[in-house]
């Protein structure tokens, strides 16, 4: 049920974090791969490691917020794989401090009346833009081939509001979602199934790595049941399955990883 050997994968935001982990447990699983980043520096190291691997993997330098990097991206993957079977739109950015610091203070950068409206709207571009344009890059592909799979990073965010997450993040999170249902519905004729992934705090390099830093975690940790905050390697389970046979008759849903923080806290 979870054989996706040969399978032709498409990851945008793949050099680090969450999109390099997708990256790793799919050519784990025998996919062929294409990693997707705009960020060259971050996709070399990437690709060699995968490659070191066994992977077999290619790499497209590519902004996610540019639909001609977009389309370029997917019509080399295309002419090198000859298709794309399981898509994961996954490339996004920090929005910016939240209203409280990690102490509980007010944080005045994280202020609504503080929130500098290009730095909003280039977060709303990223995130939530470049998931746009990489369905519309994608969906001619997959329709031609009368199914596939999209993955979606969303976030906990996406619904719960936050304290040390900058509004724009909350904000386009939500947009993330609602697009995902909203193409899950529009598609499911073409046989391509739409669903997000919903992370709560995961440990990568987002907003400069700060959640490596034990203070910046600890309000995390606190208000999540389980006490923890999440690993990239903890998103591989739930990318396996949405990309796999077992997920067949799931569409426009979503999976929350975040160790039940949008439960509320717990002793
Ligand atoms: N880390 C978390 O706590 C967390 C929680 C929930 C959701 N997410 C989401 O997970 C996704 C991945 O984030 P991450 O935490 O792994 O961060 P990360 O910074 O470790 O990795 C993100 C990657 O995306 C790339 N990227 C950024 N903008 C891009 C663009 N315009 N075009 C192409 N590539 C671009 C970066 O170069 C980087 O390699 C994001 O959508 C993020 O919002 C992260």
């Amino acid at each position: 049920m979870f054989d996706v050997r040969g399978k032709r994968v498409f990851i945008t935001g793949a050099a680090s974090g969450i999109g390099l982990a997708i990256a790793e447990i799919m050519a784990d699983a025998g996919g062929r791969i294409a990693l997707v980043d705009c960020d060259a520096a971050t996709l070399d190291p990437a690709l060699s490691m995968l490659k070191d691997a066994g992977a077999d993997v290619r790499g497209e330098v590519a902004d996610a917020t540019s639909i001609v990097d977009l389309e370029r991206a997917v019509a080399a993957t295309v002419s090198a794989f000859g298709g794309i079977d399981i898509v994961f739109a996954n490339a996004g950015i920090s929005g910016g401090p939240g209203f409280l610091l990690a102490d509980g203070a007010r944080n005045g950068a994280g202020a609504i009346e503080n929130l500098d409206p290009d730095f909003w709207d280039r977060v709303i571009t990223t995130n939530l833009g470049s998931i746009f344009r990489t369905i519309r890059a994608v969906a001619p592909v997959l329709k031609k081939q009368n199914g596939g799979r999209i993955i979606v990073t969303s976030s906990i965010s996406a619904t719960m509001t936050e304290l040390h997450v900058g509004t724009p993040y909350v904000a386009s999170k939500a947009g993330v979602a609602q697009l995902a249902r909203q193409a899950a519905r529009e598609l499911a004729r073409w046989n391509i199934l739409v669903n997000a992934i919903a992370p709560g705090p995961v440990v990568t390099n987002i907003a400069g790595g700060r959640l490596k830093e034990a203070e910046a975690r600890a309000p995390f940790e606190a208000a999540a049941p389980l006490h923890r905050i999440a690993t990239p390697d903890d998103i591989k389970g739930a990318a396996l399955f949405l990309a796999s046979p077992a997920s067949r008759h799931i569409t426009g849903a979503e999976i929350l990883i975040d160790g039940g923080a949008s439960l509320g806290a717990a002793d």
